[in-house]
């Protein structure tokens, strides 16, 4: 058996995604374990876990309750196919997940990750309209700056220009809304003031294309990959209002805000507005086993499931791997650690020390703006060079310090699990500033 504290006898062979693969090569960042709040690295330093692995671990590492029902469901049910077979913990999942969503979002689809979610509530907006006779309305609406996942759907409303360049124009006739990173929000806390008339957009879509060709408007709650881009006040609001007007579906894609993040257990329930759809992944198996779903109003699933005959097929889409046992079982051990540990509520208490925190760094020079809520928050530093180029230097800065972090561009993006206390608090904005001061 291979060991993980052992040197892997070859670096070359793995493609490693979103990395620099050849200066990673000839630097290795390997993590050899991982508890609590802390990685353990190759070298046998313990590193602080600011942003959850890819904010996904929002219960902290090595929870045994999450192993044990994840070797438990491997040993009795290794597998099921989920096409024409069920299995009772993908419909136990469902149930649990459904009372924690927010209106009649009450039907779960599942995928194995983020972008499956996103390019599955796509084709289930695509699904609905063609269900009720309109199958003329195709186009999809994203965002400038947006991340959706790395799928063609998710890709073609995203709005991040390196992730979108090289791959081609994606799926024909999408459009895109401004973004809402205005001048005047630098080193806002919390929602922006300004800004909720860019939801105006989607009506200027409206007027331009004729409701009856759009299907879906998709966007993140808080942009969470660019950098913790807070909606302005009414903004989420006016478009749940032209979605509605227009019978346009809406997507909340809280595969990063889901789950306690920004302090409820969605970012709809922080900003009180219900979406036609959740997308979500990540802390739904606490990142341990891959799982990704979309929670579907009974309208939209009433709507697809409707228009079938008996017994036939209603929607022809889905994953060998879609509600697995393994998987399901650590989402279920994941909502009962929530539970027992009350950790949302927990994420609302501890999220004001971690803003204090980040906003405190506003004096270092190299900070250009501040962003955040909730757990959720982002410091942006000046480029040197080209784009991309002080971000990188950081990460391995931050990590010899003894921080990991996400870095987009030269944005540092902080997301710690829930189960942060005030001293990691102090740990992480202590060597966050003494690598800043250093720039
Ligand atoms: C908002 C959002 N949607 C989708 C995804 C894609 O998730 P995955 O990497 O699991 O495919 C991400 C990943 O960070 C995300 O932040």
């Amino acid at each position: 058996m291979t060991e993980i504290t052992k040197m892997p006898n070859s670096l070359e062979e793995y493609w490693m995604p979103f990395t620099a693969n050849r200066d990673f090569k000839a630097n290795p960042r390997l993590i050899t374990g991982a508890q609590g709040m802390y990685y353990t690295t190759h070298r046998g330093d313990q590193v602080l876990d600011a942003s959850a692995g890819l904010f996904c671990v929002a219960a902290g590492h090595g929870r045994k309750e999450i192993a044990e029902a994840a070797h438990k469901a491997l040993t009795e049910l290794d597998y099921c196919p989920p096409f024409q077979y069920g299995h009772p913990l993908s419909f136990e999942l469902s149930r649990r997940l459904a009372a924690l969503t927010p209106g009649d979002l009450n039907h779960i689809f599942y995928g194995n990750s983020g972008s499956e979610a996103v390019d599955s509530a796509l084709k289930i907006s695509l699904a609905y309209h063609r269900a009720k006779g309109e199958g003329q309305r195709t186009r999809l609406v994203g965002r400038e700056l947006a991340y959706h996942g790395v799928n063609f759907g998710g890709l073609t409303v995203a709005g991040l220009v390196n992730n979108k360049r090289v791959f081609g124009p994606g799926l024909p006739g999408a459009l895109h809304l401004r973004h809402t990173r205005l001048p005047e929000h630098q080193f806002v806390r919390g929602q922006p003031e300004t800004g909720a008339e860019l939801a105006e957009d989607l009506q200027r879509f409206v007027e331009l294309h004729g409701a009856d060709t759009i299907a879906a408007c998709i966007v993140e709650p808080i942009a969470g990959s660019v950098g913790s881009l807070v909606p302005p006040k009414g903004y989420l609001e006016r478009l749940r209002e032209i979605c509605t007007q227009h019978d346009i579906v809406l997507i909340f894609d809280e595969v990063i805000c889901g789950f306690g993040r920004t302090g409820k257990q969605f970012a709809s329930d922080s900003f009180g507005v219900v979406p036609d759809m959740i997308t979500m992944a990540k802390a739904l198996t606490n990142g341990v086993v891959p799982m990704g779903a979309v929670a579907c109003s009974e309208n939209i699933h009433e709507t697809i499931t409707g228009a079938a005959p008996e017994q036939a097929i209603e929607l022809f889409h889905g994953y060998t791997y879609s509600g697995c046992p393994v998987a399901a079982a650590a989402g279920l051990a994941t909502r009962d650690i929530f539970e027992r540990e009350g950790l949302v509520e927990r994420a609302a208490e501890m999220a004001p020390k971690f803003l204090d925190a980040l906003f405190a760094l506003r004096d270092i020079p190299v900070v250009t703006d501040i962003r955040g809520y909730g757990l959720l928050g982002t410091l942006d530093m000046a480029p040197v060079e080209r784009p991309g180029v002080r971000g990188y230097a950081v990460l391995q800065q931050l990590y010899d310090a003894g921080v990991m972090t996400k870095i987009t561009g030269d944005s540092v993006l902080l997301s710690p699990p829930l189960i942060l206390e005030d001293r990691h608090i102090d740990e992480m904005f202590t060597k966050i500033r003494g690598v800043l001061q250093g720039q």
